[in-house]
């Protein structure tokens, strides 16, 4: 295996690796290594099956199944991202994946699977970069923070529940996942590194704060990790692979195809709880 670094923050492309094939245990440890190192790794030419993919992803622990996402009717582990003038992108803002439960995931593996002529490139970004990059004064300020993550916010009936069957399953998935704490500084169990743990699409409010003051923190510390130098953008090709490390790094998906169609597919790996 040979890992190339794509930008100083993140990013690394890996190649001299079958992933269709049964990986050995030597294998994943070097992959979770270069994950925890790279932020995020990018795979070429790894046309996997839905059960391959979820047989990769399952190496680096169990598999969430998502509540709102469609998925495979034989592999429910692997996520259909088709999207498309009557199913339009929802992924155009920074986030990382299903923060809304106790020990949201820590790692995705997405494969590209059918994409436009041109655009829906994506973005990752290093939470850990932006929060180095913070002044101490600021470190200070929200080292103790926590913050209130929810899945309506980044699933809203306005897109997600046009049917009543879609409207149904909306509710049930609301029900089952209130609103979940997490620290704004999370440490990462691995590497010990420290990193924001906030992100646009799913966290509404710090709660030791007033609402105007969690609002500006919110908003400075979301456009932070958004800045170019904390960012890697990946112009994907068929059977590309993208194996991210959620917990400290983000996303963003461009939105710019439409009216093509891009379908992409997504195994989702539980990790921890989130610690100072
Ligand atoms: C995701 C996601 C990005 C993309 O799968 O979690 O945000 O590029 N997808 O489709
Ligand atoms: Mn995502």
């Amino acid at each position: 295996m040979q890992a190339e670094r794509l930008t100083p923050a993140i990013g690394a492309l890996i190649s001299g690796i079958n992933l269709c094939e049964p990986l050995t245990p030597a294998q994943c440890s070097e992959l979770s290594a270069l994950l925890v190192d790279n932020h995020v790794l990018f795979f070429e030419n790894q046309p996997l099956t839905p059960r391959q993919h979820r047989d990769l992803a399952a190496n680096f622990g169990a598999l969430h199944i998502h509540p709102v996402y469609p998925h495979f009717d034989d592999v429910e582990e692997i996520i259909i991202l088709d999207t498309n003038v009557d199913n339009p992108p929802d992924n155009d803002s920074w986030h990382s994946d299903v923060p809304f439960i106790e020990c949201p995931p820590m790692g995705c593996l997405l494969s590209a699977r059918e994409l436009p002529p041109k655009g829906g490139d994506t973005m990752w970004a290093s939470c850990i970069a932006a929060y180095d990059a913070l002044d101490d004064e600021y470190k200070v300020l929200i080292e103790n923070l926590t913050a209130e993550n929810d899945i309506a916010k980044a699933f809203p009936e306005s897109h997600y529940g046009k049917t009543p069957e879609a409207l149904a399953q909306l509710a049930e998935a609301r029900k089952k996942n209130p609103p979940m704490r997490h620290p704004v500084v999370r440490t990462h169990p691995v590497s010990g590194r420290r990193g924001i743990y906030v992100n646009q699409n799913f966290t509404t409010r710090i709660i030791e704060l007033a609402p105007d003051k969690s609002a500006e923190v919110l908003d400075f510390l979301t456009a932070h990790v958004a800045r170019p130098e904390f960012v890697v953008r990946w112009k994907w090709k068929q059977y590309d692979l993208a194996f991210w490390d959620n917990r400290l790094t983000q996303h963003f998906a461009n939105a710019d195809y439409l009216p093509h169609r891009r379908v992409m597919h997504r195994a989702t790996i539980l990790g921890d709880k989130p610690f100072r």
